[in-house]
């Protein structure tokens, strides 16, 4: 064996030590739902009548509390606001970034605890795994 093969197997066996210790994929059901539960599915839920018989509509059209309505997306962004792999093209992480003061931010400034930093991460990091939602399908 020369240096050069002893080196090529040296990377190799790094490369794969590297992915075997990779951490577990984050999971939407355990990880990301109850952020939105907490932070946005107050103003994002499927349609229905509220205590008073007020009928209340999800806010920008973005059903959060559905697999169905995260995949179809906001009025605006549609099939934007989740791109799978791609959390900067990505709406519903996009607008968790913002400052408060923009227009765009979410939540809206005082309705609701901003993301704190750990939450975008695992947001970020569930986007950029696939954006998947394994058996959950919510409402
Ligand atoms: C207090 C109510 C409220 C909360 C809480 C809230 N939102 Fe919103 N959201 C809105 C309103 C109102 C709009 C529509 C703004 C508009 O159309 O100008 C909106 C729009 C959006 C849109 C754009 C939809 C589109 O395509 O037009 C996204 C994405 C979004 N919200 C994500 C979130 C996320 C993520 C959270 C939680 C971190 C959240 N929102 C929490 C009220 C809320």
């Amino acid at each position: 064996m020369n240096i050069h093969s002893i080196l090529a197997s040296v990377v190799t066996a790094t490369a794969f030590a590297a992915t075997t210790t990779a951490e577990e994929a984050v999971s939407f059901e355990t990880s990301i739902l109850p952020i939105l539960e907490s932070k946005c599915i107050k103003c994002h839920a499927t349609e229905h009548t509220d205590a008073a018989g007020k009928v209340k509509k999800p806010k920008g059209g973005l059903v959060m509390d559905s697999a169905a309505g995260l995949t179809k997306g906001g009025k605006n962004a549609k099939d934007k606001t989740l791109v799978a792999g791609k959390p900067d093209e990505s709406e519903l992480y996009r607008v968790t970034t913002l400052p408060s003061s923009d227009d765009d931010a979410m939540p809206p400034e005082g309705k609701a605890d901003p993301l704190t930093d750990a939450e975008k991460e695992l947001l970020k990091k569930w986007i950029t795994e696939g954006a998947k939602f394994g058996e959950w399908k919510g409402k």
